[in-house]
């Protein structure tokens, strides 16, 4: 099991005998919210758990301690570790020893409804009771935690495991919201494909600094970001007649796919990701012809100057589109903060500023899009641009 966190006081003789005492802890989340016990005593919130008695092993005492602290019975096939937090500290009844607490945090579910709790008689003592509730609001209040005579470790090891809690949730809700907007895209394909594109993209992804602008930039986020954009531009389309879907969507998953190999080929990217992209298609039972067409698109999504011809092919122009509508509006500004930053590590609030007028907002004045759709999704853009910089100029200059 991975460590999370490891809190050693470093208040104890370091020959001490070691008085362990291992736990487990389930984190059961719902609808964005977290089970926790409520001590009424001490008010403040922690995991439900507790220690591991002889001959249980994890899941045991995981079952067995929930159930009797909250009522809830864990489905015991949704069980998975989450992280493991060690704290090391004077034993409080051995001077001389020393107290190491393993907790082996859990990821569970339980059933719907909960059942009779079988409190012991400090937890009956304290008033422990179950809530569900929000993770950091939990957080928050336990750090406010004012009695003197409970234990301020255990409050703040559940605390800091709450906040990370948090992260993990909104993590997973993201990419529960990523498999949704696949889903919607209509073809179960395109998830073995981004696949590919990602594992193309891996190690120029990692790179440190990253290509664009010596920030931590994904090509792979950003491709999935322009499949999001041509989505929203062929749903507002009026001319989807002369749309071919499909093949413009893969030739989206695609298009960056030569950063992988742009340098070790000396090819412009665009270039690069045709022989990438026809053996995929090839060796994935396409046709030829559908192959070509679609690794055209690919080779040329570069030529941007060709968007105002109006013999331009519409699926070439609506690629171009959706990959210009990315990295402008409001990550555009997020971007020119993060760049700021990397360039000066003492930037100030009016360097963002300067940085956000130099690129997005001056970018953002002059729509570059052909189509209906497309260029009401820049305005909108340009909109919130125009409103965030005005509020920014107005919190920072005098
Ligand atoms: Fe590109
Ligand atoms: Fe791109």
């Amino acid at each position: 099991m991975r460590d999370l966190i490891t809190f050693d006081q470093k208040d104890y003789n370091p020959n001490g005998k070691v008085f362990k005492r291992p736990s487990v802890r389930a984190v059961i989340a719902r609808h964005g919210d977290v089970l926790l016990i409520y001590s009424k005593k001490y008010d403040y919130y922690k995991f439900p758990g507790g220690g591991i008695e002889a001959g249980e092993n994890h899941t045991e005492a995981l079952l067995r301690e929930v159930q009797e602290e909250s009522g809830y019975r864990i489905l015991p096939d949704s069980i998975r570790e989450f992280g493991r937090v060690l704290r090391r500290q004077k034993d409080s009844y051995d001077e001389n020893g020393i107290f190491e607490q393993e907790n082996f945090y859990y990821f569970c579910d339980v059933e719907e409804c909960a059942g009779e709790v079988a409190l012991d008689d400090y937890e009956a003592e304290e008033g422990f009771t179950a809530v569900w509730i929000d993770p950091l609001t939990a957080m928050h209040h336990n750090r406010n935690v004012r009695a003197a005579d409970c234990d301020h470790h255990m409050i703040e090891r559940d605390s800091r495991v709450l906040d990370l809690v948090d992260l993990e949730l909104r993590k997973r809700a993201r990419a529960e919201h990523e498999r949704a907007t696949l889903r919607a895209l209509g073809n179960p394909d395109y998830a073995e494909m981004l696949s590919f594109v990602e594992a193309q993209l891996s190690a120029t992804d990692a790179e440190n600094p990253g290509a664009k602008t010596d920030i931590a930039y994904s090509r792979f986020e950003h491709t999935k970001r322009v499949l999001g954009w041509a989505k929203r531009l062929y749903d507002g389309s009026d001319k989807k007649e002369t749309l071919r879907y499909e093949d413009v969507m893969i030739a989206t998953i695609f298009h960056d796919v030569g950063r992988a190999v742009a340098k070790s080929t000396n090819l412009p990217h665009a270039k690069a990701g045709v022989p990438i992209t026809r053996d995929y298609l090839l060796s994935h039972g396409f046709d030829p012809e559908r192959t070509e067409y679609i690794c055209f698109l690919v080779g040329s999504h570069s030529d941007k100057h060709l968007m105002d011809d109006e013999k331009l092919d519409p699926n070439l122009l609506f690629l171009m589109e959706a990959d210009l509508l990315d990295d402008m509006g409001a990550l555009g500004i997020v971007m020119d903060c993060m760049i700021t930053q990397t360039r000066n590590p003492l930037a100030r609030f009016t360097d963002c500023l300067d940085h956000i007028m130099r690129y997005t907002h001056r970018m953002q004045q002059n729509n570059p899009m052909i189509s209906n759709a497309g260029r009401q999704l820049w305005e909108e853009k340009t909109r919130i641009v125009n409103e965030f910089t005005a509020a920014l100029q107005a919190d920072v200059e005098l």
